[in-house]
């Protein structure tokens, strides 16, 4: 079999011809849909004359086809695997074309297909190809108007995008509704949706005093998990007006739930389809975190009618231009009505330990790829949170008044337009008189730029001298690096005071609190009139996505765990404290002697549990350990059980030495108000559930008893998902037992809840799970064609369950390729994101790169589909 071909960037053209509207007839039937398309197209003014017109086209069976109303012979057009090809075409034309495909054989969940008997699509980035013939491009942009034909029984819903204008009932027990959007879109932003669903409406009146119907559509034994999802749309709506002036611009705004879905939601225009499992809340069947996530969610997909709608992209090499800035939005969003300091570090926790590795791996890519084979592998942490970093980077540059000038400036003059990502930075700059050249670097070269720093305090001359080098590594393709402009915000602590000096660089204050910018490869920065011995807090709120080395010795880090003004550096401090315990420990345990704890990490958390707080919420952070794989992602080479092994033995002796603290915090955060997702009670739920996972990390008796009750009181799912896995997860397996099997049936109907179920026994860190993990795939709850079973199953044991799946047997690699070589039929698109882990296989010992490589393969070896073959082909080159 030949290997797939990239597409490169500088390859673009305007395509040839441009559709200026669309008219689509669906009729439906689970084997044997009909799609009608009627295509207004006209030449492209920027393209010349008499090319041929080339239409994107996949598993369509083509049954009809006319251009200007006469039907066309076999010799005038030309079909392959990849679409429809007519060599002469006139200037402006109206193409009718009629295929048929099949929704319910449809497991990639791409283009249209089945989800519990609902009809539903998914179109972005390349779906549209496979509902009919067309320029499956975004910078193609029609305005659309659509007839959907169903079963009056089993569709009583039928649904597109825009305002319906038409419907009625036909013959045969059918019936029909007509869609029609006026605002051009690309055809990534189509969507239908036809089954027997329920709706909650809600209202939301905009700035301009326009009314917006708001309607969300669930199955119907869902219809009490909406409320969340409304709420947090609405607030939304009022957040886009409020910070970016960006009204709605439809009278209708629609949100679908559905079971099978691929990724997390999709902004199609005026009717935003989403995964079940980013929509649906209810205290009893959904945690804190899913809440948090279903806001985010629901905000980041409201957003994009704006940063991504209105203003497309150009080509899919400038996927971050919507999904970086849209990610910036909804993360300003979370901050906004949250806790800004938490939001901040759990984004930055999870980017340094997910995105640093992408960027580390084999298909490290720049946010702005010059290449790629198939671009759903594009859908990346790079793409999305490393594009929200530079634009927060931007943000930070401008300032916000600037910022938001650029943003106005942006969505009027590119409104209707399809750009690039040059368009957006060009308005920033113009908006703020800034030189972002140099800047534009973050956007094309890949992987984590490291500083290394180091300062020196002159008492003599009362100057503080900080050194910040920077290089970023190699990344497939990228040899060579220059010099990146990286804004490093900082403060320098008085040793004395433990108050942050007034800061002098070059004549010009700096005030307490500011920012430094490195754009050479090296640089010196002189502090003047440093009246006392500093110890410098670097890259504060996490202010560039770098890796910062700076030789702090442990007792600084005490020090600035307990004195810095900047909550997220008190929080890296303890981070790195711990560390560096944990540094000691994994080689001690490496060279087998004696573990002996680091009595600093406990008098830091003594005083941590022991001083009294507002900040609930960025307590708990604290004291949270950094988790195994951002430990792994610190060493040279990963030694997964002694990492395991050395922060098991930290968490036991913090539980040890302050048990009492522990229980005191918990005694004092278990108020069972009415659930309620709010800041402060979400706050003393973690706190309080942190303070249990140490008792029960040395099964104390007391500790036990309350993790029983809390997980019997059945209050809320937070504590009750929390409280089992503590059970089930503990050394003696007997403990959990029956409260794992009473959950088990008594969820048995919620798949969202199954999921939960079925992480928490593949997450176990004891030996056996692996058979547990076979065991589970064969439960009737499971189903390899569903992505949030695959998600909470397989891929929650390969990346979340590293002591196993790293077994030195190789059977936890061999698990992982078995289900990849099965879902790459079903699934491309969600076989190629399970392989990850097995790319990371450069990063461990031999033995396991062996064992990982030999199963990347064998995956080779199959016939793959694209996604799959890039992911695996990039692993092992
Ligand atoms: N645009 C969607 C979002 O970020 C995601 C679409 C992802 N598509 C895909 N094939 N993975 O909101
Ligand atoms: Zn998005």
């Amino acid at each position: 079999m030949s290997a797939p071909q990239p597409v490169y960037r500088f390859d673009y053209q305007a395509p040839a011809y441009r559709v200026t509207h669309t008219e689509l007839t669906f009729d439906l039937a689970p084997t044997a849909t009909r799609v009608k398309a009627r295509l207004h197209l006209e030449r492209h003014p920027d393209r010349e004359g008499g090319l041929p017109l080339e239409l994107q086209g996949e598993r369509l069976e083509l049954k009809a086809i006319a251009l200007d109303g006469q039907a066309l012979d076999s010799g005038d057009y030309v079909i392959d695997d990849k679409g429809l090809t007519i060599a002469r075409v006139p200037e402006r034309f109206v193409l009718e074309t009629e295929v048929e495909i099949a929704p319910s054989e449809n497991t990639a969940l791409e283009g249209l297909y089945q989800s519990n008997g609902i009809y539903c699509t998914q179109c972005e980035a390349q779906g549209f190809r496979r509902i009919t013939f067309y320029p499956d491009r975004p910078d193609v942009m029609a305005t659309f108007s659509t007839t959907i034909i169903g079963d009056q029984q089993s569709e009583p819903v039928l649904l597109c995008n825009g305002n319906p204008v038409d419907k009625g009932s036909l013959e045969d027990g059918r019936h029909f509704a007509t869609w029609e959007d006026p605002h051009p879109k690309p055809c990534y932003l189509f969507a239908l949706v036809a089954g027997d669903l329920k709706k909650v409406e809600d209202h939301f009146t905009t700035m301009g005093g326009r009314e917006v119907t708001l309607q969300l559509w669930v199955e119907e034994e869902n219809l009490d998990k909406t409320e969340h999802a409304m709420a947090s749309l609405k607030r939304a709506m009022a957040w886009d007006e409020q910070t970016y002036g960006r009204e709605y611009d439809l009278d209708l705004f629609m949100i679908v739930a559905v079971n099978d879905f691929n990724m997390g939601a999709m902004e199609n225009k005026g009717l935003n389809i989403f995964n079940s499992a980013a929509v649906l809340t209810h205290p009893k069947t959904a945690t804190d975190i899913a809440y948090q996530r279903v806001e985010g969610i629901v905000a980041h997909e409201y957003f994009h009618n704006w940063s991504g709608n209105r203003v497309t992209c150009r080509d899919w090499f400038q996927l971050s231009l919507k999904e970086g800035f849209t990610v910036f939005r909804d993360q300003c969003f979370s901050a906004d009505i949250t806790s800004a300091p938490v939001k901040r570090i759990q984004d930055a926790a999870f980017f340094r330990t997910a995105q640093f590795a992408e960027d580390a791996g084999p298909t490290a890519h720049p946010i702005r790829p010059d290449h790629y084979i198939e671009i759903t592998n594009f859908y990346t942490l790079t793409i999305y949170e490393k594009g929200a970093e530079v634009v927060r980077m931007l943000h930070n540059l401008v300032g916000w008044e600037a910022f938001r000038r650029g943003s106005d400036l942006y969505f009027e003059r590119f409104d209707g337009q399809a750009v690039t990502i040059e368009d957006f930075v060009d308005c920033m700059a113009e908006a703020s008189g800034e030189d972002l050249s140099q800047f534009m670097r973050w956007y094309s070269q890949a992987g984590t730029p490291e500083i290394d720093a180091h300062g020196e305090y002159d008492y003599t001359h009362s100057e503080y001298h900080l050194t910040l080098r920077q290089r970023t590594p190699a990344t497939p393709g990228q040899p060579e690096k220059q010099a990146l402009h990286i804004p490093v915000r900082m403060g320098l602590v008085g040793t004395k005071s433990g108050r942050d000096l007034t800061m002098t660089l070059d004549g010009e204050s700096l005030g307490k609190d500011g920012v430094i910018h490195l754009c050479e490869d090296e640089r010196t920065f002189v502090f003047t009139d440093v009246a006392e011995a500093p110890v410098p807090s670097l890259l504060r709120s996490f202010s560039a996505p770098v890796k910062l080395h700076f030789p702090y010795s442990r007792e600084d880090l005490a020090f600035l765990l307990a004195h810095d003004s900047d909550g997220f550096n008190r929080w890296d401090a303890g981070q790195r404290l711990a560390l560096l315990a944990l540094d000691d420990l994994i080689a001690a345990h490496r060279n087998g002697v004696e573990k002996v704890m680091d009595t600093r990490v406990i008098e830091a958390f003594r005083t941590l549990l022991t001083t009294s707080t507002d900040d609930k919420a960025v307590l708990a952070e604290m004291l949270m350990l950094p988790s195994e794989a951002y430990i792994a992602e610190q060493q040279p080479l990963v030694d997964v059980d002694a990492i395991h092994a050395a922060r098991e033995f930290v968490r036991q002796s913090l539980a040890v030495a302050l048990r009492d603290e522990f229980l005191a915090v918990y005694e004092n955060n278990r108020s069972q108000v009415a659930y309620a997702p709010e800041p402060e009670q979400i706050a003393e739920r973690s706190l309080k559930n942190v303070a249990l996972s140490y008792l029960m990390a040395i099964e104390d008796e007391q500790g036990l008893a309350y993790c029983r009750e809390q997980y019997e009181a059945d209050h809320n799912m937070t504590d009750v998902r929390h409280a089992l896995t503590l059970l089930v997860h503990s050394s003696d397996e007997a403990l959990g037992a029956s409260a794992l099997k009473r959950f088990g049936e008594k969820w048995a109907h919620d798949p969202l809840v199954m999921d939960q179920w079925f992480t928490i026994q593949v997450t176990r860190p004891q030996a056996d799970v692996i058979e547990r993990v076979k065991y589970l795939m064969q439960h009737p709850a499971f189903s390899l064609r569903n992505p949030n079973r695959v998600r909470a199953l397989v891929g929650a044991f390969a990346s979340h369950n590293r002591v196993n799946f790293h077994r030195l047997d190789g059977e936890g690699y061999q698990l992982l390729s078995d289900v990849v070589i099965e879902l790459n039929r079903l699934n491309p698109e969600i076989a190629a994101g399970l392989v990850t882990p097995l790319t990371r296989w450069q990063r461990f010992d031999e033995t396991r790169q062996a064992l990982m490589r030999a199963q990347l393969e064998r995956i080779k070896a199959e016939p793959l589909s694209p996604n799959v073959y890039e992911v695996v082909a990039k692993a092992l080159a």
